[in-house]
């Protein structure tokens, strides 16, 4: 039978490197992401071109897009707040666009230093302005499943929202936990209102796993019909501006679970572990991995040895 085909997006050198406090030398940089391009991901988001004093640590967003070496078949995409990040990303030559802005007022505000609305106008003006041409577009929507300065977010606001980037013609649109405030059965009823009502729409989920239930709401998104995942390796990742944020799901962690469960993302667990062993050395600090510590399920341990000798006879 034909394994059911998911795909994944790697964002450590973007939400993952964004919440380091160190800045990580661009050499590093494009020498994770060219190892990343062999990893098998549909889609890798190499940075952000967002303003440098908001996100001191992607201050280098063009070198970077200008020296990594861009393997075919792989789409190389970039965070974008505003109409001024998109002239930079397109100066770049980037395959997709990934605009940004928040359900939540008030994280929006904290975030962009904007209301909705004004994101809203600087987003569509930078839709309009592809529209026709290759260049994709995908906007990626904060606290959709919570707001930590605000709480629970109507799900009529989500719809609300992503119908008006649907009106704009966007390709796709990714739901974003920015806190770890979903949960499954909310991830799934949201999920498949979103995908029956945009058809469409390319939809991506994007967990944090800052209470755990990260590879719970995965498998949640995934009984909704949602096959675009984002995740990011070692688990690094969080928002800056948003209270409490903490790392993403791990990709290691999510590749060895939907390979154990018969999918295909088409993702090497061998070579995300292989680019997960440098992180530390790069943050400087450990990485939140279960699959780096504990090895994949089958990594087997030597019995002790007293095991053994159990089968001798006992002479008392
Ligand atoms: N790239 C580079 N510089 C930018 C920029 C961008 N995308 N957008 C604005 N700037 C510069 C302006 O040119 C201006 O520079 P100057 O002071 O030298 O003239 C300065 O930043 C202020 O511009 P302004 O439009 O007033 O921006 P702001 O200070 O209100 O910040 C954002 C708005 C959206 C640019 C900023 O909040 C931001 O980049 N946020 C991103 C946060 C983020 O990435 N969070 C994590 C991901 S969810
Ligand atoms: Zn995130």
């Amino acid at each position: 039978m034909q394994k059911t085909r998911l795909y994944l997006h790697e964002v450590a050198t973007r939400d993952g490197f964004q919440n380091e406090g160190v800045f990580i030398p661009t050499d590093e940089k494009v020498a994770l992401i060219d190892a990343l391009s062999d990893c098998g991901y549909a889609k890798i988001e190499a940075t952000s071109f967002t303003s440098p004093r908001a996100i001191p640590a992607l201050r280098d967003a063009e070198e970077v897009m200008h020296r990594i070496v861009r393997k075919p078949g792989v789409e190389y995409t970039v965070l974008v707040p505003n109409v001024r990040g998109a002239e930079r990303a397109l100066s770049c030559g980037v395959d997709e666009i990934n605009l940004v802005m928040s359900v939540s007022e008030t994280h929006n505000r904290a975030n962009l230093r904007m209301t909705r609305d004004a994101s809203f106008e600087q987003l569509k003006a930078v839709a309009d302005s592809v529209k026709g041409s290759e260049l994709a577009i995908n906007v990626s929507l904060s606290t959709v499943f919570g707001c930590p300065m605000e709480g629970d977010i109507e799900a009529d606001d989500v719809l609300s929202w992503v119908d008006r980037y649907a009106r704009l013609d966007v390709r796709g649109i990714t739901l974003c936990d920015t806190t770890g405030m979903a949960y499954p059965s909310q991830v799934e009823a949201l999920l498949k209102d979103v995908k029956t009502r945009f058809p469409s729409l390319m939809l991506t989920a994007h967990f944090h796993n800052t209470r755990g239930l990260g590879l719970a709401n995965v498998l949640a998104a995934i009984n909704a019909g949602i096959d675009r995942f984002d995740a990011s390796l070692g688990g690094l990742g969080g928002c800056p501006y948003a209270p409490g944020a903490s790392g993403n799901i791990c990709t290691e962690e999510l590749v060895h679970m939907l390979e154990l469960m018969g999918y295909d993302t088409g993702v090497s667990l061998q070579h995300c572990l292989a680019c997960s062993a440098e992180l530390p050395r790069l943050v400087g600090h450990d990485i939140p991995s279960q699959i780096l510590k504990a090895g994949p399920r089958l990594a087997l341990h030597p019995a002790p040895d007293y095991v053994r000798d159990l089968e001798k006879p006992q002479v008392r």
